[in-house]
């Protein structure tokens, strides 16, 4: 699946969601997994990381239900405001500690990688979560873009930060820029992921157009939207929840049941869509993806490096 979507197509020119539902349905039937993304899926970290067949949240639920502090705290406000974000053009900086500096436009970007598809759990700290099914490309297909110098031992990314567009960013609630970090190793896993879609369509700018890091195993806030800019570095970035509350939310935040955030208990979830009388549901390590993450922290004190 080689198709590229870009944010002037129509509904009509991309995979309806009933056929996207489908040929869920028929690598269901082939594989015995579903979990995880079709053509051009590369590792096998990737395909063994869900057994289970994981059934999407309605697109109602992932757009409407949304946190994008820019526009606002609520969770409707992303939906309600963020349409006033211009994405196009977009472009992203790289730089860094790379062998290719620069610019690189979304159209740059598209074209050189291949987008798969990928239905991933998404939980968020505050304990709620949903299943997503994701487009997009693997990030260490794109740092390969731009060639990481020996040395990068971390990513940095920033959202687009313009006031006029955000009125969220009125407030003072985060450190704008938002920002977001992974250590390098973490960021060429192939479990992460570039989205540039959902349910076959182009990203709602809610769900952070046109482009925003999902890291399925860790809680949804290191999975930064709208990105314009992507820094290779040898030291640990700054994050915009960590700057904010260190005792909180710390750089590293793996999805654990067993640590809690020191206001609540993360040893279960509220499935988003669920209604009003379902049952939490316990929380996975690593969200789910222990087999496949694991090894990554072998060795650290976990809640420690929360
Ligand atoms: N990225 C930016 N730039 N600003 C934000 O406020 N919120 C984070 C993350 N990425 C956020 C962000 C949080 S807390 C979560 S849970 C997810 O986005 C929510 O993603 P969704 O709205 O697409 O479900």
């Amino acid at each position: 699946m080689a198709h590229r979507w870009k944010n002037d197509l129509s509904d009509a020119d991309v995979t309806p969601y009933a056929a996207f539902l489908n040929r869920r349905q028929i690598m269901a039937g082939l594989g015995g997994s579903a979990g995880l993304g079709l053509a051009g899926l590369g590792g096998t970290a990737a395909r063994a990381a869900t057994e289970e067949a994981l059934e999407p949240n309605s697109w109602e639920d992932v757009t409407t239900y949304c946190n994008f502090y820019e526009f606002g705290t609520g969770k409707g406000d992303p939906a309600a405001y963020a349409g006033r974000m211009t994405t196009e053009p977009w472009s992203v900086e790289i730089d860094g500690l790379v062998e290719r500096p620069g610019s690189y436009s979304m159209a740059q970007i598209l074209d050189a990688m291949t987008l798969e598809d990928r239905i991933y759990r998404f939980r968020c700290v505050e304990a709620w979560s949903m299943v997503v099914p994701w487009q997009g490309f693997e990030l260490a297909d794109l740092l390969n873009l731009a060639g990481v110098q020996d040395g990068a031992k971390y990513v940095a990314f920033e959202t687009l930060f313009r006031p006029s567009e955000m009125p969220g960013t009125a407030y003072n609630v985060l450190d704008w820029p938002y920002r977001e970090g992974l250590r390098l190793d973490e960021a060429q896993h192939p479990l992460t992921i570039m989205a540039t879609g959902i349910f076959g369509k182009p990203l709602p700018n809610q769900n952070g157009a046109p482009l925003r890091l999902v890291v399925p195993w860790k809680y949804g806030f290191k999975s930064i939207k709208s990105i314009v800019r992507i820094t290779l570095t040898d030291q640990q970035p700054q994050t915009s929840w960590n700057m904010a509350n260190a005792r909180e939310y710390g750089f590293y935040s793996n999805v654990n049941p067993t640590v809690d955030h020191p206001r609540w208990s993360q040893a279960s979830e509220r499935r988003i869509g669920g209604g009003l009388f379902a049952r939490r549901e316990p929380t996975l390590m690593f969200n789910g993806y222990e087999k496949d993450v694991a090894a990554l922290y072998q060795g650290m004190d976990l809640a420690e490096n929360f």
